[in-house]
């Protein structure tokens, strides 16, 4: 049964593609074989995908590069047929998926936009009337006469997606339209989406970005390898999203760690408002920064330190366990493993963070260090810089009595 009103209602797609082996046959062999045929690999793109949109939405579909994000929109599209599957679509479609598909690049911006138009659904006459709006929003007024062939790529993308937003199609199938334009036409893309989000047009938009996703979309689903991996709430499918694209990332590259006779920093980790481990940390939300440290020497007013630190920035924070922690005033002694544990709401911007810690004892200086020691992802930031100040408590707990 399909779904009341809905406006794309896809059922067990399937698509593979035929690559040749690339090995490529000598010229002798070819003598010697002139028979054989070329050998082929079959590439199972969409392994059976079914889901359903519905009209009014705004649904995000991400997965990983190669994930078969593209070849689904092209199969939505009508660009590929499909091997295998039912695919409804109710209303009329206007895509915008790779740069170029459906221009002529040996006619005018005009010639295209009418050609186009008249696919999306517009009349030729309608497809007229609106050049001129379409060519003011993608601020090409100067460009009219060259032939689309000599056009930027970024100029390209502004002509597709200006017609797209002009035509009259009930739903707007979009790939990656913001990773091209340039900062301006980014935030007029933006625009563009809030208000058709509010029109209650049903649109279909692939994006990388979990910032876009869960501005707009309401909701999501995540391809891996050909198959539905996950589908639903944007917040949850774009955690899972980014858990996919870490957690093959354990080991942090340039990981360092210096232990003395005294102590080691023996794990640095993240943790979520469950005290779960995760790999990313939505921007705004509660998480914790925690190290378990294993004691060997005595510590006298011992003192540990965290820094974030990004590829670019060193030390975008840190924070230190002395005067901070309730129970600071008190020695780490001999045995004794310890949880540091700093708690924050995450005030960092989208990015990657890396974390060093460091344990300190009176007098003594450093006792150990671990560097790189995690990494973590912020996403759903507006904010694009990860120079901030974290409001914050700390803890230091024990998780193992005092040995005596
Ligand atoms: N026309 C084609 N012929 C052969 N293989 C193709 C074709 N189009 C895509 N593929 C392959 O299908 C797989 C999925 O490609 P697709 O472009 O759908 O991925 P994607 O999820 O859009 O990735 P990205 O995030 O990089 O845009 C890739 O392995 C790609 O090489
Ligand atoms: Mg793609």
């Amino acid at each position: 049964m399909p779904a009341p009103h809905a406006a794309v209602d896809v059922r067990n797609l399937r698509k593979t593609f035929r690559v040749p082996r690339q090995h490529m046959m000598t010229l002798k062999e070819r003598a010697l074989h002139p028979f054989r045929r070329a050998e082929f690999d079959e590439l199972r793109v969409l392994r059976g995908i079914s889901f359903q949109v519905r009209e009014g939405e705004f649904f995000g579909i991400v997965g990983r590069n190669g994930s078969g994000k593209s070849t689904l929109l092209k199969c939505l599209a009508g660009i590929y047929r499909a091997d295998e599957g039912e695919i409804r679509i109710a209303g009329r479609l206007a895509p915008f998926i790779e740069l170029g598909v459906g221009f002529n690049p040996d006619l005018t911006a005009h010639d295209n936009v009418v050609i186009n138009g008249v696919m999306m659904g517009l009349s030729p006459a309608q497809a007229r009337g609106r050049f001129d709006e379409v060519i003011a929003f993608a601020e090409l007024e100067d460009f009219l006469d060259l032939k689309l062939k000599n056009y930027s790529s970024g100029m390209q993308v502004r002509l597709a997606f200006s017609l797209m937003v002009h035509s009259d199609a009930e739903m707007l199938l979009i790939d990656e339209v913001l990773a091209v334009g340039d900062a301006s036409f980014q935030q007029k893309c933006l625009d563009v989406f809030y208000r058709l989000r509010e029109e209650g047009r049903t649109i279909v938009l692939v994006t990388h970005d979990t910032g876009m996703i869960e501005r707009f979309c309401h909701r999501v689903l995540l391809l891996e390898d050909g198959l539905v991996e996950m589908s639903g709430d944007a917040h949850e499918v774009g955690r899972r999203y980014l858990e996919l694209n870490f957690e093959r990332r354990a080991e942090v590259p340039g990981a360092q760690s210096e232990g003395g006779d005294a102590a080691d920093v023996a794990d640095v980790w993240i943790e979520d408002a469950e005290g779960k481990r995760v790999p990313a940390v939505a921007h705004g939300e509660p998480f914790s920064v925690c190290a378990l440290l294993d004691v060997r020497e005595r510590i006298d007013r011992p003192d540990v330190h965290f820094a974030f630190n990004t590829d670019e920035v060193l030390n975008v924070f840190g924070a230190t366990s002395r005067a901070v922690a309730a129970n600071d005033d008190e020695p780490f002694l001999p045995g004794e493993r310890i949880v540091v544990r700093m708690t924050s709401e995450n005030a960092l911007g989208d990015g990657r963070y890396f974390v060093d810690c460091s344990l300190h004892g009176a007098e003594r200086g450093m006792i150990a260090f671990r560097g790189r020691a995690c990494e973590f992802v912020v996403f759903g930031g507006t904010t694009g810089s990860g120079l901030v100040s974290l409001p914050h408590t700390m803890r230091v707990e024990r998780e193992m009595e005092r040995v005596t």
